[in-house]
């Protein structure tokens, strides 16, 4: 499936907009839909080339919810010392939309 140019546009309007969908989830009381699949381009833009194998990053597929939420929380939280990028990019993150970025993954489609 030719999607790479597809998802780093993608990633790149999910930076580039990340400071403003924070502010407007606050006012809001989390995140909407919309948001959450915005947030979601910039994690698709490593993690489709781990599910891809062609590089290391770890694929997203067949974790629950529960797994993925639990997970993001944990590198949120320093509780997983071998990792790299994800303590310091779930820093910036709120648990709002860590439960949204989970739901969003467990959904088969959006991985
Ligand atoms: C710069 C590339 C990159 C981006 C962007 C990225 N990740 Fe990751 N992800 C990694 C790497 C590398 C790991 C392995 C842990 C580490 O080294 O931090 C990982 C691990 C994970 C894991 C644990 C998987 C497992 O097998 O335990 C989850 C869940 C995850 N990422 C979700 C996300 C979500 C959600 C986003 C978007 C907010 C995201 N990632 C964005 C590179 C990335």
């Amino acid at each position: 499936m030719p999607f790479p140019a597809f998802f780093v546009s993608r990633a790149r309007s999910a930076l580039a907009c990340s400071g403003l969908l924070l502010a407007t989830a606050a006012s809001a009381g989390g995140p909407s839909v919309q948001d959450v699949s915005v947030l979601a381009g910039a994690c698709v833009n490593c993690h489709l080339a781990g599910a891809a194998g062609t590089t290391s990053i770890p694929s997203l597929q067949g974790f629950s919810e529960e797994q993925l939420r639990s997970r993001l929380t944990a590198f949120q939280a320093g509780q997983v010392p071998a990792a790299t990028v994800m303590p310091r990019l779930m820093r910036g993150f709120d648990s709002e939309q860590i439960a949204g970025l989970a739901r969003w993954f467990a959904q088969p489609a959006a991985r």
